[in-house]
């Protein structure tokens, strides 16, 4: 197993004069699930696209450590897995396709038996070779969540994982982070207090604000 660490000191992010978070710190380095909690327009998604490497901060660090060594930020995108209402899956192929070219670019070995495990847990395996602009959003976010975790990453990183899900696909949501819980650092940005209520340990955005 990676020995996998996360740090993040004095994080502030800012947009123009508007301080959207300041000074947000902690250290993570044991499997579980932690939480991003705070109201719509609070700061979730810019903190977890910080931490993922897709956006930049205003001020303060953030590292990304494997066995004591800081990792390249070319290189987060291969240890992580991200998902997220926003990021956008290859409409005009199928979701077995997606899942290949996904694999192919974080340049990681392909897992196809995991791959096809998760579609089958996600009810997506008779759908597989459809084109993903045919899927509805549901179908769709399943998919996403399929892509952050398939690879196997030492952090996973999940923006609003049960957005546009059904009961049911939230519950299959639930088990496959359960279950990666044991031995992945998982982030988790949410409004949902079920979700809140699954987390470890919780930053709350509301508590990094400054006029
Ligand atoms: N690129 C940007 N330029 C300017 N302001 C931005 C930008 N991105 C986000 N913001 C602002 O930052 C604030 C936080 O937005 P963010 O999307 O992080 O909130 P959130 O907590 O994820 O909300 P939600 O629960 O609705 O997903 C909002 O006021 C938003 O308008
Ligand atoms: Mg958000």
């Amino acid at each position: 197993m990676i020995n996998y660490t996360l740090k993040i000191e004095n994080l502030s992010k800012w947009f123009g004069n508007k301080i959207i978070f300041y000074k947000v710190s902690g250290e993570w380095n044991k499997p579980g699930i932690y939480g991003v909690a705070g109201p719509n327009g609070s700061g979730k998604s810019t903190l977890v696209k910080i931490v993922a490497g897709l956006n930049s901060q205003s001020a303060g660090k953030l590292e990304h450590i494997v066995d004591n060594s800081p990792v390249e930020p070319e290189l987060w995108h291969n240890l992580t897995g991200f998902a997220s209402p926003y990021i956008v899956l290859y409409d005009e192929f199928s979701a077995l396709e997606n899942i290949e070219f996904i694999f192919k670019i974080r340049g990681v070995k392909a897992n196809y038996e995991l791959a096809n495990e998760l579609l089958s847990h996600f009810s997506l395996y008779h759908r597989r070779k459809d084109p993903v602009k045919a899927y509805s959003s549901g179908m769709k976010q399943r998919l996403k969540i399929i892509a952050a975790v398939m690879h196997s990453p030492p952090l996973i990183i999940l923006d609003e994982p049960t957005a546009n899900l059904d009961n049911e696909g939230k519950d299959r949501v639930y088990e496959v982070v359960e279950k990666l819980s044991n031995d992945t650092i998982i982030f988790l940005a949410t409004n949902e207090k079920h979700e809140i209520q699954m987390c470890e340990k919780t930053i709350n955005i509301l508590e990094h604000k400054r006029d």
